[in-house]
């Protein structure tokens, strides 16, 4: 029997550190970075909503910049360093970013919380007082059905006094 052309996979080799963990596999080139890190690596924790870059349910940081999984495909992430919300806390040690959003009731379902709280540490990766403009910036750029958002953007500043006093 013949092979028609579909049946044919096609997949390229592609490697990557994700939460200082190396990574090998092969995947096809049409593959989302999310449904890598959820299928290929069992890390959950990054979610899927509206899968277009508008939620931001999806983000990870990617070489240290937020970005969203969701619109990027798993073969250009060949050869970075990614991080998800599954390399926030040490252990059974919460994050200070995590401690701050259970504190401050940041979070009700927790679907859109993973992408919040990536965005939160690459802000506060790029600077320790961030204005309350950067701040409000930088959750704008993510959707939740649940809190009414004045809870995120407490648990925003919560987080920032704890990384301070860290
Ligand atoms: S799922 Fe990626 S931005 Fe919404
Ligand atoms: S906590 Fe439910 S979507 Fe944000």
């Amino acid at each position: 029997m013949t092979k028609e052309p579909n049946d044919v996979t096609i997949t390229r080799r592609i490697s990557m550190t994700v939460n200082g963990e190396r990574h090998e596999a092969d995947v096809e080139p049409r593959t989302t970075l999310v449904d890598f890190l959820r299928g290929t690596l069992g890390l959950t924790g990054t979610h899927v909503g509206c899968e277009h870059g508008v939620c931001g349910a999806c983000t990870v940081l990617w070489n240290g910049k937020a970005v969203r999984s969701c619109i990027m495909l798993a073969v250009q992430a060949d050869g970075a360093e990614l991080k998800t919300v599954e390399g926030l806390a040490d252990g059974a040690t919460l994050h200070p970013i995590q401690q701050a959003f259970l504190e401050k009731h940041g979070l009700q379902c927790g679907f859109c919380t993973p992408g919040f709280m990536l965005s939160i540490y690459e802000l506060l990766g790029r600077t320790s007082a961030p204005t309350e403009e950067e701040i409000l910036d930088t959750l704008g750029g993510h959707l939740c059905r649940c809190t009414g958002y004045q809870s995120i953007v407490e648990a925003a500043h919560l987080a920032v006094e704890k990384m301070r006093t860290r």
